[in-house]
């Protein structure tokens, strides 16, 4: 298995910038273009979330356009910045894979591994939650898929980060979500956006991880007085590959344009 994620993508109608500085639709054009120059491709593209700038139609089809230049299956979760309805409506199937007629939710199978996105948007919020109605169906999902490991998959962290600013408008329950993932036992990994920085932690006795943005990166201060603020770093895709040994591994890569890569043997002294 080779999963990709991208995250955080806030793409805006076209002609507009996030925050008036950003160019977001140009961003995410090189994220696809950096997906589409990974070789072997990936089996699958998880999008974790706050896929559009303010939830317009407009910015979907933006989306739509741009992911629908990706030959394999891309897996979408909302964030706080999308909005259900246009999101459903526009990404359809292709990319909205939830059979649920609330909330985007899914099962994804791969061979040796199955892929659960959640769906923790709160409308109207900044700050994502697992409501009872959401949990249900996890536990439910978890019971079905109990003869291989898992990935979960959610927009807003369970765990904090110590960029006080983000933790503060995290997952509100993240004691409801721990509970059932010690219970089953087999999840390998979770997989979140939101605080647009590649973060990595020990959470619910698995590990847990945070992509880069595809656009902006939140700037990175510990200082817990530190106000929210954002910088143009490089942005960053994860890709998650599952080994023949049954690990999975994550690698880090930054999205822009250097020199190399050199041979180490042609360059030798
Ligand atoms: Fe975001
Ligand atoms: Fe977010």
């Amino acid at each position: 298995m080779l999963l990709a994620q991208i995250t955080d993508c806030h793409v805006t109608c076209p002609g507009r910038r996030a925050y008036r500085i950003v160019d977001t639709v140009d961003a995410l054009r090189q994220a696809v273009d950096a997906l589409l120059a990974l070789a072997p491709a990936p089996d699958a593209v998880i999008v974790t979330g706050d896929l559009a700038y303010d939830g317009r139609t407009e910015e979907y089809e933006v989306l739509a356009a741009e992911l629908g230049r990706l030959p394999m299956p891309v897996l979408a979760l909302p964030g706080n910045h999308d909005a259900r309805g246009p999101f459903r409506e526009i990404l359809g199937r292709r990319f909205c894979p939830s059979e649920d007629p609330q909330f985007l939710h899914f099962v994804y199978e791969f061979p040796e591994t199955t892929l659960i996105g959640l769906d923790t948007l709160v409308p109207g919020a900044d700050g994502g939650v697992l409501c009872s109605a959401r949990l249900a169906w996890l536990a439910k999902a978890f019971t079905r898929v109990r003869d291989k490991p898992v990935i979960l998959a959610l927009h807003h962290p369970p765990f904090a980060t110590g960029i006080a600013h983000m933790d503060r408008i995290g997952l509100a329950n993240p004691e409801d979500l721990e509970g059932l993932v010690r219970r089953h036992g087999r999840v390998q990994r979770i997989l979140c956006g939101h605080v647009h920085r590649a973060v990595q932690t020990i959470w619910a006795g698995t590990i847990a991880s945070i992509a880069p943005s595809t656009a902006h990166q939140v700037a990175l201060s510990l200082d817990p007085a530190a106000p929210s603020s954002f910088t143009l770093e490089p942005p960053g895709l994860h890709l998650h590959a599952r080994l023949p040994n049954g690990a999975i591994v994550t690698h880090l890569l930054p999205l822009g344009a250097w020199p190399g890569p050199y041979r180490f043997s042609e360059y030798a002294a």
